[in-house]
């Protein structure tokens, strides 16, 4: 029987109050134009590495060391927040799916059986996120799914695509969208009537996160299932290229549309026996919209009309909540997280962050599992995000807030660990304006400062780090390293994440003198920070989890 108790460290105190703070979006990378963070002026980060080289590393924060398929998957929160709150790697949703579908598993479960039960006379709707970013949705996985399940009945396929240009480079859209059309025209040779019926930018349409601004659900409400949008095309290829145009938008943002025959009548609204999938395996984006389509009560916007389909996700995406109830892959069982360890031996919890980052802390943290596992041992607080902007024009964020708030339950002494996240390398990364995004840095930098001098206060330890990069590198290179040029001899702009390790840094007057990183770990990724989180607690791991990376030595 397995047992929460956590074993004394030998070495270590109990009872220090620990803050942890991760850097969304902050990789390390050599200096230069297009590296934000080394731009930026952030004299805090810089002494934390300068002043204690051996209580400053870096971790592997991309690809398999969090559970991704290649090595050549950048690193994203999920998976990133997962390893470091469960201190081991597990297979994450993209390989799972991946794995499902080479060897024809995903169509043998529970629940394909159950969309395939409308495909007789119902139509098949696939919604998500097209690109092959790997941080939420891939595209050769769509391909081959809407292959699959049209050779397992299903007649009559509508997709509903959102666009992405934020996990891969702004105007690819254009080229996802004719590679899934050129894989509908061909399933339409073989007597499938397959289209595209509607769409718009993932991050105006749909894929909202953690309640941000519901709006942006309802817009997707409208497109996919009631068939209405601003903008009507016939075709999807023309949408794109056109909006893009016309409304100056970029892929990420452009508005909701729908694909019209010629007497101007929507091609694919969603109707009662239809079957529906959302294809992303990444949780936090699919979740509202997942409400919407599951929920018989539901009060975040007008439904106006609610159709009887039968909904499953690629994924199920919030294990908790059981949401949705059908899912064509299992997720991965992320269980026994660092923080139901921790309640279960006194540690007294604060997380917070706003609310574009709240569910990272607490959500991704306790892997994929939303709400608290005591409540009388947790308390997590969400600083309301600006909505209805992209963050380069407000870079600073919520970042001085979020650390204002650390200090305060710092210098509470009612809790153990303190966590944060500071969102503004990431969230401004991905707009892709470099100069906001040093401004965003800066404000970071401030805010560790705060956490900083509040720990000082207390007598505690630090831990700051990061769970993917992003903002130390804004520019797409060749082979060679060399910035990419775009066909007017511009400079290819990086929004998305990136390949780079992230730092770690640990430190404070109540750190034990003897604690240093050890060196016998170089490939040390994220999720070797959980045993050395119970340490700093004065706690061993359990022994499953990922090595520590400190050891004690006598002075
Ligand atoms: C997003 O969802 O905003 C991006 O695709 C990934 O960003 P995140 O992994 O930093 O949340
Ligand atoms: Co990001």
């Amino acid at each position: 029987l397995m047992s929460w108790k956590l074993k004394e460290h030998p070495k270590l105190p109990k009872g220090k109050i620990v803050a942890v703070v991760v850097l969304d979006g902050w990789g390390e990378a050599p200096p230069g134009p297009y590296n934000c963070i080394s731009a930026a002026h952030t004299p805090n980060m810089d002494s934390l590495k300068q002043r204690a080289p051996n209580r400053w590393r870096l971790l592997k924060a991309h690809g398999t060391a969090v559970g991704l398929p290649t090595d050549d998957d950048v690193g994203n929160s999920e998976v990133g927040h997962n390893a470091l709150g469960a201190g081991r790697i597990f297979a994450q949703g993209a390989k799972l799916v991946d794995i499902a579908l080479v060897s024809g598993k995903i169509y043998e479960g529970k629940g394909f059986k159950y969309i395939q039960q409308c495909f007789d006379t119902g139509t098949l709707h696939l919604i998500g996120l097209l690109s092959d970013g790997g941080v939420h949705s891939r595209l050769d996985q769509l391909l081959i799914f809407l292959k699959g399940a049209s050779e397992r009945g299903a007649k009559r396929i509508r997709v509903h695509i959102l666009t992405d240009g934020r996990d891969v480079l702004d105007g690819t859209s254009i080229g996802f969208v004719q590679t899934l059309e050129n894989e509908l025209s061909e399933l339409r040779e073989k007597g499938v009537d397959a289209k595209i019926a509607s769409g718009g930018g993932r991050m105006y349409v749909t894929m909202d996160r953690y309640e941000n601004d519901w709006s942006v659900v309802k817009r997707g409400w409208d497109a996919h299932v009631l068939g209405e949008a601003p903008y009507k095309f016939t075709s999807a290829l023309e949408a794109v290229k056109k909006m893009r145009e016309d409304t100056n938008t970029d892929d990420q943002h452009l508005p909701p549309f729908v694909v019209v025959d010629e007497e101007g009548k929507s091609v694919g609204p969603i109707m009662d026996g239809d079957a529906v999938v959302t294809f992303n395996f990444r949780a936090d984006r699919m979740i509202m919209i997942a409400k919407a389509l599951e929920y018989d009560d539901f009060d975040k916007f007008e439904r106006i009309r609610f159709p009887k389909i039968h909904y499953a996700g690629m994924l199920q995406y919030d294990g908790e909540l059981k949401l949705p109830k059908h899912y064509l892959v299992s997720p991965p069982e992320i269980d026994r997280t660092s923080g139901e360890y921790l309640v279960h031996n006194g540690i007294r919890t604060f997380a917070c962050s706003e609310t574009v980052k709240f569910g990272h802390v607490t959500f991704f943290w306790n892997g994929n599992r939303s709400g608290y596992f005591n409540s009388e041992m947790e308390e997590y607080e969400e600083i309301p995000s600006d909505i209805g902007i992209t963050f380069n024009v407000q870079p600073k964020m919520k970042a001085i807030e979020i650390a204002k708030k650390a200090r305060d339950a710092i210098l509470s002494r009612k809790f153990d660990q303190v966590r944060i996240n500071l969102p503004n390398g990431d969230m401004v990364g991905h707009t892709g304006d470099i100069e906001a995004t040093i401004v965003g840095c800066e404000a970071v930098d401030d805010a560790v400062k705060i956490v900083l001098d509040a720990i000082e206060e207390v007598a505690g330890i630090y831990v700051v780090t990061a769970d993917h990069g992003n903002a130390e590198e804004m520019v797409k290179r060749s082979k060679k390293g060399e910035p990419l040029l775009d066909k007017n001899g511009n400079v290819q702009i990086q929004t998305s994440h990136t390949l780079q390790p992230v730092p770690i840094t640990i430190g404070g007057s109540g750190l034990a003198p003897g604690v240093k990183f050890h060196g016998n770990l170089p490939t040390a990724g994220l999720a070797n920070v959980a045993s050395t989180l119970m340490n700093l607690h004065g706690f061993e791991a359990p022994s499953d989890y990922e090595p520590t990376l400190i050891e004690v030595v006598e002075e």
